[in-house]
């Protein structure tokens, strides 16, 4: 059997180093997946060569970490407590589970030998981080419920735009919280340095998915805009109706209660400071902002989740000055 093979899927498209690889070597890695720039040029949105440099930034920056060779720390009885009572692990095993088998499917039928392969890849690494996690649980005796079986989608366009758009409003808050997370020292310096490219790759991950959606958009026959367009509308009523919650009401009740909308207010979990909305938002547009720093200015952000994160922080601004206006007056 391959041993770069998880969960079924294709090996990388980059070799996996062997297991005892040289600190340096795995530090060079690290480096190579926060930065990227394409050759000089222009790079207009939908272009073919706005598509080469995605795909490229996505082979170039892949970072080739191995689950299995993860020291897990010992942690102290507390920290164990606090990691073990997240939660988060069942519906993170899954989600991982559920974007795997979502991306593989839609990189089997997009049609774009490119973009397949950047889809596929994704899928990969979406495979990975379920085994970093499952490895994770193990290590700390975590038990979770029976998964699921994933059922592919027959849909997959839609299937890839519901996943993408979920990693794009997770990773924006999860950006923030894994930052609470590092200041609190609520768990070991050595626990945390072991997800960091697990977040960047997820940082990676919405990068290719927003540059995709651009291009995709510009590179549908006039005719089929509208009905796109409707369907990304309608992506956004889905993951806003899962979110509040309309879906785990749903769904049986578990002994083991999860949380879908951890990543939006999972801060008190990870952190022993008491942080306002507005703070914690600010957190994740300051590490959204820096965790994208090191990629090609040329290529797309996502925006709608840092936008709204904005309008938030304004807002909230405004109300507090009239409030204190009102005080003083
Ligand atoms: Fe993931
Ligand atoms: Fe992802």
């Amino acid at each position: 059997m391959n041993e770069n093979a998880i969960e079924g899927t294709a090996a990388p498209p980059v070799a996996v180093p062997p297991a005892s690889v040289a600190p340096a070597i795995v530090a060079a890695a690290d480096h190579a997946a926060r930065h990227w720039h394409g050759p000089a040029g222009k790079l207009p949105l939908g272009s073919d060569a706005h598509k080469a440099a995605v795909c490229a930034m996505f082979r170039d920056t892949f970072n080739p970490y191995k689950p299995s060779v993860i020291d897990w720390p010992k942690l102290t009885p507390d920290a164990r407590a606090r990691l073990v009572s997240l939660p988060i692990w069942d519906i993170a095993v899954q989600t991982e589970g559920k974007a795997r088998l979502r991306m593989a499917s839609y990189a089997e039928t997009c049609g774009d030998a490119e973009w397949c392969a950047a889809i596929g890849q994704n899928a990969w690494e979406e495979g990975r981080h379920k085994e970093v996690l499952s490895n994770l649980v193990t290590a700390y005796g975590i038990e979770l419920v029976p998964e699921p079986e994933y059922i592919k989608p027959r849909d997959t366009e839609w299937a890839y735009l519901v996943t993408g758009y979920s990693e794009c409003i997770d990773s924006f808050f999860a950006f923030g919280l894994f930052e609470m997370a590092k200041r609190s020292g609520f768990f070991p310096a050595e626990l945390v340095d072991t997800f960091e490219p697990v977040i960047q790759e997820e940082g990676r991950h919405i990068l290719l998915f927003a540059n995709w959606l651009a291009w995709h958009r510009r590179n549908l026959p006039l005719w089929r805009r509208p009905w796109f367009e409707l369907r990304v509308l309608a992506v956004w009523v889905f993951l806003a109706w899962e979110r509040i919650g309309l879906a785990r009401g749903m769904e049986a009740e578990t002994e083991k209660p999860q949380d879908n909308n951890f990543t939006l207010n999972g801060s008190k979990a990870v952190s022993d400071t008491d942080l306002s909305p507005v703070e914690l938002m600010k957190v994740c547009l300051e590490e959204n902002d820096r965790r994208f720093a090191g990629y090609d200015e040329r290529l797309l952000r996502p925006t709608t989740t840092p936008s709204l994160a904005r309008v938030f922080v304004r807002l909230s601004g405004m109300v507090e000055r009239l409030r204190g206006s009102v005080r003083r007056g």
